[in-house]
């Protein structure tokens, strides 16, 4: 078991001494002495498991938490400050708008797109998670891009991985291809959209085309990303750096001895810390917000300015004029307000919204009973699963309203970009982040989200918790010592996890 730990190939951790050996017992045994045991061989747990249910089906992923929502409210101190709930409320009420190109109530959309709302990608289980599904609690219907890519006769075809109860899915292809159809060795990593607007009615004479994505398919040069949920995210954007740093190298014998690294992901300009995504590649929630509006929407905005064309169109003379179809930016600051939330941007509301909206609400029951839900948590921190996923932070002093100042976030992120080895890696990189680059999931909300890791591989928490494991990930001694839990074991730490 313990030759695993030392697996990645990190100089200082590759020699086995005593003392690594029996910390690493130390940690795992003195933590949880009351639940952990050790295992004794490589794999068969070392009490006996259960006679009753066979392993197939025990421990099991509980599923999504059905009894009821309890994220997309507000934090508690929005309701006592006139300014800020007005400000939520309209936020909430832009993030929900749909789109058009032109002439409708909300225009902008496209020419290039992947939805036309922000809450459509954003929904499950309410208004700024994850992507939904229609057989799942609460049952908000299938994905949406399955519904927008033919809206108001747009001629789109419909690709092959976007499925009605498969996720949200955004698209990157690793590689550029050369002119002959292969793929060439010049890394692109970029978006490119489902959908164009072309075919619609309100898209004038615009008649660009799709990307083509069976061919990328079968050149094996395609990757995907599923929404993140943003509840909480303004604690999440107030911890301040210094905390990140110090929480960095907090336990490092531990994480040593485990071969987890970590390293912040950092803008390239100001060198500090970036933190929202997939690969932590954005600093600030308003700079997120106005990508993803340009970027998913294709609406410009004043931090994006540009209609997107394709990597191919930009070089062959740019967006055809006939695709340019509104004055830039299509979002900005609204100069003739009839109310003060009114003036600014919906970037700056989009913004605004996601720092307001309250963190999700654990429960304290279910799944499982208060007992395996407090057995799984101490387990989840005896067995390192923590040293990654920090549970809490701290937040600083905040401007904005009393709820994000100086308080606990239950995040379980570390916020730090760790090597997750070969199966994870999807070839792309963003700042500090390279190809197999993640950063830590915050875990918070997971009891009821339904597709788990940044492609949206699977639905099964066990099989995401699996997936972490492979050559040269950081995970891997972690996952030995999962897998060295007994099923009981395993299955209170599912129950934990479905309880945030
Ligand atoms: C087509 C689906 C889709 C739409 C529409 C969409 N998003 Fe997202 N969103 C995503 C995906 C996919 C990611 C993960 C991107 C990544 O990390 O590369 C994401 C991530 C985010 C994050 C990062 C959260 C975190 O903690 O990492 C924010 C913030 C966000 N979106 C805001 C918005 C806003 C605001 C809008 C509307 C302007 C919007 N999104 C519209 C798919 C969508
Ligand atoms: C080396 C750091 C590290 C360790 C250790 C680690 N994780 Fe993770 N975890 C990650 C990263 C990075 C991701 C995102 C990976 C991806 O999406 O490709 C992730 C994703 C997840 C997800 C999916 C979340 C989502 O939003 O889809 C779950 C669940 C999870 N981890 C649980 C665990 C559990 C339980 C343990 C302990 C057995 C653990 N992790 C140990 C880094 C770690």
């Amino acid at each position: 078991m313990l030759a695993s730990v030392f697996a990645r190939p990190l100089q200082k951790s590759r020699r086995i001494t005593l003392r690594n050996f029996a910390l690493c017992i130390l940690f795992i045994f003195g933590a949880s002495f009351a639940t952990v045991t050790l295992g004794q061989s490589t794999s068969a747990p070392a009490s006996p498991a259960p006679a009753s249910p066979p392993s197939s089906s025990f421990p099991k992923d509980p599923g999504v938490r059905g009894i009821a929502v309890n994220a997309g409210q507000p934090l508690a101190s929005v309701a006592t400050s006139p300014g800020a709930s007005d400000f939520f409320a309209n936020g909430l009420l832009r993030f929900q708008e749909i789109e058009s190109v032109q002439g409708g109530a909300n225009n902008g959309l496209g020419p290039r797109f992947n939805s036309n709302q922000c809450s459509s990608c954003h929904s499950q289980p309410a208004a700024g998670g994850s992507s939904p599904n229609a057989n799942v609690f609460p049952f908000i219907g299938p994905n949406p891009e399955t519904l927008v890519y033919s809206l108001d006769g747009a001629e789109n075809t419909l690709p092959s991985f976007i499925t009605p109860n498969g996720p949200v899915r955004e698209v990157r292809f690793p590689f550029f291809l050369n002119s002959n159809g292969s793929v060439s060795s010049t890394p692109d990593g970029g978006v490119h959209d489902l959908f164009v607007i072309s075919g619609r009615s309100d898209a004038g004479s615009c008649n660009i085309q799709q990307p083509n994505f069976a061919q990328n398919l079968a050149l094996n040069n395609i990757v995907f990303r599923i929404p993140t949920p943003v509840f909480g995210a303004g604690l999440i954007e107030n911890i301040p750096e210094e905390t990140i740093y110090a929480n960095m190298i907090a336990n490092s014998q531990q994480k040593q001895s485990l071969g987890i690294s970590g390293q912040a992901n950092r803008d390239g300009n100001d060198g500090m810390i970036t933190r929202f995504g997939w690969k932590a590649q954005n600093k600030s929630l308003e700079i997120f917000a106005g990508e993803a509006y340009n970027v998913e929407m294709g609406i410009t905005n004043e931090l994006f300015q540009n209609e997107r064309a394709s990597p191919d169109e930009a070089l062959a003379g740019g967006l055809p004029a006939n695709c340019r179809i509104n004055p830039t930016p299509e979002d900005a600051t609204n100069m003739t307000p009839s109310q003060y939330y009114l003036v600014p941007s919906d970037v700056v509301q989009f913004a605004m919204f996601m720092r307001l909206l309250a963190p999700p609400i654990p429960s304290t029951t279910a799944p499982g009973g208060p007992q395996s839900i407090a057995n799984g948590s101490r387990n989840f921190n005896a067995i390192g699963c923590n040293m990654c996923h920090t549970p809490a932070f701290q937040t600083g002093p905040s401007s904005f309203t009393a709820g994000l100042s100086n308080v606990t976030a239950n995040l379980y992120s570390d916020l730090l970009v760790h090597h997750m080895g070969t199966n994870l890696a999807d070839g792309v990189s963003q700042g500090a982040a390279g190809p197999d680059q993640f950063r830590s999931a915050p875990l918070w909300g997971l009891g009821q989200r339904i597709f788990f890791l940044h492609d949206g591989r699977t639905t099964d928490l066990l099989n995401a918790i699996q997936q972490h494991a492979s050559s040269g990930s950081e995970a891997n001694s972690v996952i030995q010592n999962f897998k060295h839990l007994t099923p009981q074991q395993q299955q209170d730490l599912l129950n934990f996890l479905r309880s945030l």
